[in-house]
This record gives C-alpha cells, sequence and structure tokens, in this order.
C-alpha cells in the first residue's frame, strides 16, 4: 500500500519506543522506504542499530554529527517525506513542537516538513491529563497536525488509564490513510455496509452468514485514503477500526436499514458490500428454546428482511451513486444484471464464491464490475487493490 512512499518515523524517548521497532517493520513490510530519527532520549530505550537493521537506511539521530552531512540532510529528509509519523512522542516533543522549538534533528527537520504529519502520543495518564499538554496538542492540531489519540491500559509506570501508546497496526493504518493514494475522492461523502448482519432467535441463537467483512472495510479504507468522508456501517465482525472512517456498529438487518436509510440524503456514494440476512425469525423467544421431550423436529418461520439496497434505489437522490455486491455460485452475470435494474443500481460487483480467492473470509478477491453499459472483469486481487478498482470504476462512471 506504500510502494514509492518515504515514510519518516520520528522516535522518541518513552519506554514505548521499543514498539517504534514494530511501526517501522509493519511500514517496510509495505513497502515503505522509512528514515528514522531518534531523538538523544529515544537512544536510551532503543538502539539506531534495531531500526537500521529493519529499514536500511542509516538512522540519524544528532545534528552535529561529523560524519554525517547534517546541514542538508534535514531539509532533505523533510523535503523527500511522502508523510511523517512521530511514535512514540513525549509531553516534551509535543510541547517542543507546539511553540516552534528547533532544538535537535527531529525537531528541525518537521519545522521544514510540508507533507502529512502524524503523532501518536505515549506518557503517564496524569502527564496526558496536564492541560499544558492538551493546550499544546490543539495548537498542534491547528497547524494541521494529525493526533492519534493514546489508548487506556496497563501503562509501565505501574498505573492503569489513558496514555498507552496505540497499537502499531492502528498507526500503520493511520500512514497508510494519509500517505497512500491521491486525494480524488475528496469533498465526497461515501457510506460503505459491511459484514453479515445477525437475527437473533432467541437470548442465545441467532442466524447469520460467512461475511467476514474484509471485502466492505478495505473499500472504507481506500475510500478514506483517497481524501473521502466515509461512514461504514458494520454488521458483527472481528477487524480494526479503519483509520478516519466513522464507523456505526449495527447487529440485524433492522438496524442497518435504520443507519442507512436515516443518512442516505447527506450521500454521495452509497458502497453496499455487506451481506445482509434476507429472512429472519418471525419471532424472537424470551427465553432459551428447549428440545421438546418427544424427539420431535423443529421447525422456524422465517419472515423476509426489508431490501435495503431496494430502498435506497427507489430513493435515490439527483447524482447520488449506488453500487451493491452481488454474490452467486451459478449465472452470476445474468442474475447481477437483474439486481442492478430491479434495484436501480449505477454498478453491481459481481463475485461467484465457487470461484478460487473470491467472496467471503480470504484477503482476496475476483470481481466483475457490471453498469448499464459496460462489464469489466477484474483479475485476483487483494482486497485493497479491488476496492480501489472499484472506486477507479465509480469515480469514472459518476
Ligand atoms: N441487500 C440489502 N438488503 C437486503 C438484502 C441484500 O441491501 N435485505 C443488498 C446487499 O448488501 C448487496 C445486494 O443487496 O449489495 C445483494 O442483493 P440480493 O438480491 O440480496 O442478493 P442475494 O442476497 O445474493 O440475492 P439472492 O439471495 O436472491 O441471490
Amino acid at each position: 500500500m506504500l510502494k514509492g512512499k518515504n515514510i519518516l518515523l520520528g522516535v522518541t524517548g518513552g519506554i514505548a519506543a521499543y514498539k517504534a521497532a514494530d511501526i517501522c517493520s509493519r511500514l517496510v513490510k509495505n513497502h515503505a522506504n522509512v528514515d528514522v530519527i531518534m531523538t538523544e532520549h529515544a537512544l536510551n530505550f532503543i538502539t539506531p542499530n534495531t531500526f537500521e537493521a529493519l529499514c536500511h537506511n542509516k538512522v540519524v539521530t544528532d545534528t552535529f554529527d561529523r560524519n554525517h552531512p547534517w546541514e542538508v540532510e534535514h531539509i532533505a529528509l523533510a523535503d523527500k517525506a511522502d508523510c511523517v509519523i512521530i511514535a512514540p512522542a513525549t509531553a516534551n516533543i509535543i510541547g517542543k513542537l507546539a511553540n516552534g522549538i528547533a532544538d535537535d534533528m527531529l525537531t528541525t527537520t518537521l519545522m521544514a516538513c510540508e507533507c502529512p504529519k502524524l503523532i501518536a502520543p505515549a506518557m503517564n495518564t496524569k502527564m496526558w491529563n496536564n492541560p499544558i499538554l492538551q493546550d499544546n496538542l490543539k495548537k498542534l492540531k491547528h497547524y494541521g497536525w494529525t493526533v492519534i489519540e493514546p489508548a487506556s491500559g496497563h501503562l509501565a509506570c505501574g498505573t492503569e488509564g489513558a496514555g498507552k501508546l496505540e497499537d502499531p497496526s492502528v498507526i500503520v493504518d493511520w500512514v497508510i490513510n494519509q500517505a497512500a493514494c491521491e486525494k480524488d475522492m475528496k469533498g465526497l461523502s461515501v457510506m460503505v455496509s459491511a459484514g453479515p448482519t445477525c437475527e437473533d432467535l432467541d437470548p442465545v441463537r441467532f442466524l447469520t452468514n460467512r461475511s467476514s467483512g474484509k471485502m466492505g472495510y478495505s473499500i472504507a479504507s481506500a475510500a478514506a485514503a483517497r481524501g473521502a468522508e466515509v461512514t461504514l456501517v458494520s454488521g458483527p465482525v472481528n477487524l480494526p477500526h479503519p483509520a478516519n472512517v466513522k464507523v456505526v456498529n449495527i447487529r440485524s438487518a433492522a438496524d442497518m436499514y435504520e443507519a442507512i436509510t436515516s443518512r442516505q440524503k447527506d450521500t454521495d456514494i452509497i458502497i453496499k458490500a455487506a451481506a445482509v440476512a434476507d429472512y429472519r425469525p418471525a419471532t424472537v423467544a424470551d427465553n432459551k428454546i428447549k428440545k421438546k421431550d418427544d424427539g420431535s423436529d423443529l421447525s422456524l418461520p422465517l419472515e423476509r428482511t426489508d431490501d435495503i439496497l431496494k430502498y435506497l434505489g427507489k430513493h435515490k437522490k439527483k447524482g447520488q451513486f449506488l453500487c451493491g455486491f452481488s454474490m452467486e455460485t451459478e449465472n452470476m452475470i445474468e442474475n447481477s444484471r437483474k439486481k442492478l435494474e430491479k434495484k436501480n443500481l449505477d454498478l453491481i460487483a459481481a463475485n461467484n464464491v465457487k470461484v478460487e480467492g473470491a467472496g467471503f473470509q480470504g484477503d482476496t478477491n475476483v470481481l466483475t464490475l457490471i453498469s448499464h453499459d459496460s462489464e469489466v472483469e477484474l483479475p485476483l486481487l487483494s482486497k485493497w487493490d479491488a476496492a480501489n478498482r472499484l472506486l477507479d470504476e465509480i469515480m469514472k462512471l459518476r
């Protein structure tokens, strides 16, 4: 996702500095070129060798290193960076950046950076709650920095509370959000639905399907990385919250209907990747349904759920783009075309679960994008790449 991108990782002196190695490794695995600048205090927690082994670039530590062409280097690193991430960021670096202090390699470089800048603070809860620190963060936000708020949990100082460095996977997701794509969807509001729905039968049982939510989450992440304002209406899944995306968690088809239809009018593009239940138990038992002593079978009356996409097609706003998904096991094109017409869609992304690498659970998909007068067969792609190809097609058609 970060191929050809230069990411500048700033590491400052906190106990969470060891987690910066994981961040560096994840950025490299995403094919970024990573340059690392460490403050003098960071050297007390982790050595430059760790980062050099991971990113294969010389780690920069001090403006006055005589073996280093420092006079140009801090400007060169600033010019080259597509995105900066400071992780972990101490109260000290936040204070310096908010107040224009540039007294070492990291702060002088950041002073010259015009690319998107991210900062992931990590510190003791009382330091985090200090109003001076909070004012400094407000100031950084005002100057365009994105603050990745720390998580809550057990801290190295032995207390529980806010101040724990956010998970490295979440931090890297933010870098991808800022640096991976051209912002060609800026100004557009996009709503994506993802995952399965759960239709309760009694307090312990429910009907659902095999959807993992990965396709819809990739579409939401990609649209956000391309600059769109994204709302993701998600059924129960086991996936992290994508960076810069508003997530609305729902459980049933009825919840999803409410969440989506109530937001329809403010949305430019709606992409319905969710696997919504077509039927739900006609009644939900208050207590657990018990087996019959006579050994007889059980039949469950099911009733139809409302078709959300059909409603959206019927009430389509002028200029609104509506994209559905269609999962088939036979006659994929013919059946998908019928859904395109019946639900008044602009595009339908069809996939056949019987094709290897397509469909639920996996990290890849094989999509055919069908509009009223075009048909684009995509090859086997990662869900991220498939999501971007789908967004390219939407941008071309709308
Ligand atoms: N969909 C919806 N509301 C429902 C059911 C489905 O919005 N109650 C949406 C899905 O999110 C998807 C598309 O409709 O974008 C799938 O269309 P559908 O006709 O439901 O496909 P299948 O469920 O595959 O249809 P069938 O079971 O008839 O094959």
